[in-house]
C-alpha cells in the first residue's frame, strides 16, 4: 500500500513538473537549439521504425524504376518540386536557408544507399512530421510523379552533374 501511494505521488509530481516545463515555456522550441544526444538517438530510431512499418503502403511501382526515361522525368520533377532547395542535387547546392533546418536535410546519396525505393516513395508522399520534410502527396503530386521522384532519388549516386544539368535544362524552375 505504502509503495503504491509513493508511486502515485511520484506520478503526480512528474505530471505537474512536465506540465510546468512544457506549458510554462521552459521547453525551448528554437530550431537553433540542438537536441540532447539521447533525444536525437530516439528520434532517429522512431523515424527508421516508422518508415519500415509503413513503407509497403504504396504497393508496387507502376513502372520499372531503373528505366532511364523514368529517372530523367524524376530529375525534372525533383527540380520543379523544390527538393533542391533543401537537399541540393547533383552539381546543385542547396539554398542557404536549409542550413537553418533542424533536423538538417540528409544527403540523398546516403539515403539512396540505405533506404528501399518503397521507403523513399512513402517518405516523399507522406513527409516527416515535425521536421522540414513536406508531404508531397498532400501538396498535390500524383503517385506516378512520386514514383518518378523515388526512382530518381535511388539513382542519385550514379547521376553525374552533367546528366542532371542536361535532364533539367528544359525545366520551368530548375
Ligand atoms: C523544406 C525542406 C525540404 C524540402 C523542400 C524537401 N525535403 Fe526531404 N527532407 C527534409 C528534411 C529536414 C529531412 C530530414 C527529416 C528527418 O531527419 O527526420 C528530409 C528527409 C528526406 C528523405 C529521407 C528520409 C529518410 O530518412 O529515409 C528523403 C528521401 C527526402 N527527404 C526526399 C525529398 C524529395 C524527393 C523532395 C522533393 C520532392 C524533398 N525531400 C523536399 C527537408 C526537405
Amino acid at each position: 500500500m505504502r509503495l503504491l501511494a509513493a508511486v502515485g505521488a511520484l506520478a503526480i509530481i512528474l505530471a505537474v513538473f512536465a506540465g510546468v516545463y512544457f506549458f510554462a515555456g521552459f521547453y525551448d522550441v528554437a530550431a537553433a537549439v540542438g537536441d540532447p544526444v539521447p533525444v536525437k538517438w530516439a528520434l532517429i530510431r522512431t523515424r527508421n521504425a516508422s518508415i519500415a512499418r509503413h513503407e509497403d503502403e504504396g504497393g508496387n511501382a507502376p513502372f520499372p524504376l531503373d528505366d532511364q526515361t523514368v529517372i530523367q522525368q524524376g530529375a525534372r520533377d525533383f527540380a520543379n518540386a523544390g527538393c533542391v532547395h533543401c537537399h541540393g542535387g547533383p552539381g546543385v547546392k542547396w539554398s542557404k536557408f536549409s542550413e537553418g533546418l533542424n533536423p538538417d536535410p540528409p544527403d540523398l546519396k546516403d539515403v539512396a544507399n540505405e533506404r528501399s525505393a518503397a521507403g523513399i516513395f512513402w517518405v516523399i508522399k507522406n513527409g516527416i512530421r515535425m521536421t522540414g520534410m513536406p508531404s508531397f502527396g498532400k501538396a498535390g503530386l500524383t503517385d506516378d510523379q512520386l514514383w518518378h521522384l523515388a526512382a530518381f532519388v535511388k539513382a542519385i549516386p550514379k547521376v553525374s552533374d552533367a546528366d542532371y544539368r542536361t535532364w533539367t535544362a528544359a525545366s520551368a524552375n530548375p
